[in-house]
């Protein structure tokens, strides 16, 4: 990866004439380290060898952005944005090779304006919401919720991340088979490009309206503020069950047999799985009463013994703390922007499945991978559903039909290690897995970021497209090329780059 250099003094004279001092945050600032710290979720990224920005500027206007990307194209500093930090290789905060470049934090863009529509059925105006990307998920899902119980929004299940970063890369959780992902229902945005300009849906063109759907990942085609969503409906009740298995109690034939009956069954039942040590925990939403599900969950997975006592019925909205922060946790907690994982550093990769896995397969990871000391876990979420019936070059976000669930592999270790038998327990069982999941290309998912995946090379002051195509295509498969000509048409010159950034690529190569 190629690092530039630049003038520091320049930016930041530049920058002060539209950005208020008290925005500011330089080296010197003592509040410096707590503001860049603020929504950093992954430790990993705060030692002293971190490659640190020159500035935060943490923007409470689109004028600030603006401001921020003109100074940067003047004084040849590049710009990472930050929405809710929660980028699994922190892109959005540090640089893996030291150069000069500032942060823009959008975390004081938060608003979220909630408009119910017309309840004219059919001919009514549908639900939407504008939401700044420096909202969290919490703060849209608590707008929606307190303005109508029977209106939610499809995105994922951390209420911390941040609504920025996540529709950048398209966003799932325990909607998705119902409804897809966030990305899927953006309906206009508005977006800072490489010259300072605002652009909304229109403006920016169709292919990079369909760009930032998804195909962002972050930082490649401009600084989005804010989102327009199409809001989705919801039952007054929902059910949330939890089911634990050890291996003892049979958890290898369960997930064996998940692997196909979870993608096919019906659209407003989602079950994932958290396999962790010696137990698979079966996690699951429905959108409707217990009554309902009860014979749906007999017939398609009598294995479950499900009764009565397994279903937790609530609100939606209740639905996002019960299901992510625990029994007893509130609304109210997901409006809390810090996380009880903060204090921990993080691994993570992602694969697809297409094809279930042998049941002796699952034994042997269970046996080998699940009985080491620095095991981590993996989640495996099915889709099928709504998610099959979208086109793959419908979004830039091509995992689609076909895909019988994805696999985010996830360890942690706390400030005393230094996540080395961590880190190669993720190694060694991405390795492991390469048989047994998607191939030609192995399939990824950008917000489950990776640098392992391989990171842009930079000739001659472009990022190179040939080499982009090693982790492009394992995230966005064949709409990568697509993405790298609308990066061409809205940003030819390259300027918001970074690792893992689109490259620019002319219609004719
Ligand atoms: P952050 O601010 O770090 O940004 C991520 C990337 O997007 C960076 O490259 C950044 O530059 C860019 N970016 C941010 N704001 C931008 C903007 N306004 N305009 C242009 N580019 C912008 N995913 C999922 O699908 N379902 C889930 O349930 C979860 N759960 C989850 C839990 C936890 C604890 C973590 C740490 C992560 C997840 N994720 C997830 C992954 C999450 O969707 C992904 O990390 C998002 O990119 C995070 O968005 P943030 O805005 O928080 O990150």
């Amino acid at each position: 990866f190629f690092c530039s250099q630049a003038s520091s003094h320049g930016f930041l004279e530049c920058v002060t004439t539209s950005v208020p001092g008290q925005l500011l945050f330089t080296r010197s600032s003592p509040s410096f380290a707590s503001v860049l710290a603020s929504s950093v979720r992954n430790r990993r990224f705060l030692t002293q060898s971190t490659v640190r920005p020159l500035c935060v500027v943490t923007a409470t206007s689109a004028s600030h952005v603006q401001a921020a990307v003109v100074c940067g194209r003047r004084h040849g500093v590049r710009l990472r944005v930050r929405s809710g930090g929660h980028d699994y290789e922190g892109l959005s905060f540090r640089s893996a090779c030291p150069e000069t470049f500032a942060v823009i934090d959008l975390a004081g863009l938060r608003a979220v304006r909630v408009s119910l529509g017309s309840p004219l059925e059919g001919a009514g105006a549908p639900a939407t919401a504008w939401v700044d990307s420096g909202a969290t998920l919490g703060e849209l899902y608590y707008g929606i919720g307190k303005a109508s119980d029977r209106l939610a929004f499809p995105a994922g299940l951390c209420p911390t991340v941040g609504v920025g970063g996540h529709l950048s890369g398209g966003g799932f959780g325990m909607l998705l088979r119902k409804h897809g992902l966030a990305a899927d229902h953006v309906v206009d945005a508005t977006m800072v490009d490489a010259e300072g300009r605002i652009l909304d849906g229109d403006a920016m063109g169709r292919d990079v309206f369909w760009a930032i759907r998804g195909g962002g990942g972050g930082g490649s085609f401009g600084i989005v503020l804010s989102w327009r969503v199409m809001l989705v409906a919801v039952p007054p009740k929902v059910t949330a069950f939890t089911v634990h298995k050890s291996v003892e109690q049979g958890a290898v034939d369960m997930l064996t047999k998940w692997q196909e009956v979870a993608p096919a069954l019906p659209d407003d039942l989602f079950v994932r799985v958290l396999v962790q040590r010696q137990v698979a925990k079966f996690q699951a939403l429905y959108l409707g009463t217990c009554d309902a599900l009860l014979p749906v969950m007999r017939r398609r997975f009598p294995e479950f013994g499900m009764n009565r006592t397994h279903c937790k019925e609530m609100t939606w909205l209740q639905s996002v703390p019960y299901i992510y922060l625990g029994i007893g946790a509130t609304v109210e907690d997901i409006l809390n922007r810090t996380d009880p994982v903060d204090a921990t550093s993080s691994k993570a990769t992602s694969d697809y499945v297409r094809h279930a896995i042998a049941r002796d397969v699952w034994e042997e990871i269970f046996a080998t991978w699940f009985a080491r000391p620095d095991a981590g876990l993996m989640i495996l979420d099915p889709y099928g559903g709504n998610m099959a019936r979208v086109p793959e070059a419908a979004t830039p976000f091509p995992h689609r039909a076909g895909v019988l669930y994805n696999i985010q592999y996830m360890n942690f270790w706390t400030a005393a290690g230094d996540g080395a038998a961590q880190t190669a327990w993720i190694r060694g069982v991405y390795a492991f897995m390469e048989p047994h999941v998607s191939k030609n290309p192995r399939e990824a998912y950008v917000n489950y970021r990776d640098l392992d995946l391989g990171a842009n090379v930079v000739v001659g002051n472009v990022t190179s497209y040939e080499a982009g195509k090693v982790w492009g295509e394992k995230y966005y498969k064949d709409n990568f090329r697509r993405l790298a000509m609308a990066k061409r048409q809205i940003d030819p010159d390259d300027y918001f780059r970074n690792e893992q950034s689109i490259p620019p690529l002319d219609a004719h190569e």
